[in-house]
């Protein structure tokens, strides 16, 4: 069933933004389609859009319960998130709990170095500029964000990333970080909103060590989806599985 939608308000690279009858609320469709290196390497897996989407759906679920707040206002079918409208602040905000990816790549860490505690990482989110590393002063030079929403953002990115961390752990799995983006809804409150998924996080297995995130595509290595669908098993309780199956059509 393709579910009825408004206009095409935005297209990123993994997810398209749609108009709905309400003012205040989108529809965003996750897409298969899946890059790297700012979109140079690109290719399309079939059920990935399906997968993130009642991936990001739980997180955002399980966030809210803890008191969070989230764009999320409903996955009425898989790949279709119904949002909250937000404004997003161009930030890629980083989580780490464990050095791995470009934190090893251009610091003297040791890749599955423990950080403790987490570090926090703010990226601009533009790929012309090829996404850099901001400080606080940049971020409020560039009239980005204020320094109180730099600590707000700050004080509920630890926050969720304790609230993640605990239940992955619990789940088996190892959270070494995350990328998160946050948006201000039409009162001007800081929501989170984008996605968590395994396009945005690292999620290793703790037994066996295995990668079951975005990392197998951008090194090129096959079980992506494999990969993907493993991680919605691993988070899904048995009421999720009834409204959101592993195995779609
Ligand atoms: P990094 O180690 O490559 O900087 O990535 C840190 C985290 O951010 C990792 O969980 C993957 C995620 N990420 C994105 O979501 N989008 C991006 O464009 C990049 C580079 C990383
Ligand atoms: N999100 C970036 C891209 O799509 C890079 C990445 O996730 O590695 O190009």
């Amino acid at each position: 069933m393709k579910l009825e939608v408004g206009k095409l308000l935005y297209q990123g690279k993994a997810k398209d933004v749609y108009e709905t009858d309400h003012p205040d609320q989108v529809m965003v469709k996750f897409r298969d389609d899946i890059t790297a290196g700012d979109g140079q390497k690109k290719d399309k897996i079939g059920k990935k859009g399906y997968y993130n989407s009642i991936i990001s759906a739980k997180f955002f679920l399980l966030l809210a319960e803890e008191g969070v707040e989230t764009q999320y206002l409903d996955l009425p079918e898989p790949g279709y998130m119904l949002c909250k409208k937000l404004e997003m602040i161009p930030l890629e905000v980083i989580a780490r709990n464990v050095a791995a990816g470009s934190l090893v790549r251009r610091f003297p860490f040791q890749e599955g170095q423990e950080l403790d505690p987490p570090l926090i990482q703010m990226d601009f989110k533009n790929d012309e500029y090829h996404d850099p590393m901001l400080n606080d002063d940049i971020a409020k030079a560039l009239g980005i964000v204020t320094q109180d929403d730099l600590d707000y953002i700050r004080r509920v990115t630890l926050k969720i990333n304790k609230i993640l961390k605990n239940f992955l752990e619990s789940k088996g799995l190892m959270f070494p970080d995350f990328k998160i983006e946050y948006g201000r809804d039409k009162e001007g409150n800081i929501v989170l909103g984008d996605e968590i998924s395994p396009d945005t996080c690292r999620f290793w297995d703790r037994e066996t060590c295995d990668i079951l995130d975005k990392d197998l595509f951008r090194k090129g290595e096959s079980g992506v989806i494999e990969a993907y669908r493993r991680v919605a098993e691993i988070i899904l309780d048995e009421d999720d599985l009834e409204k959101w199956s592993l195995d779609p059509e």
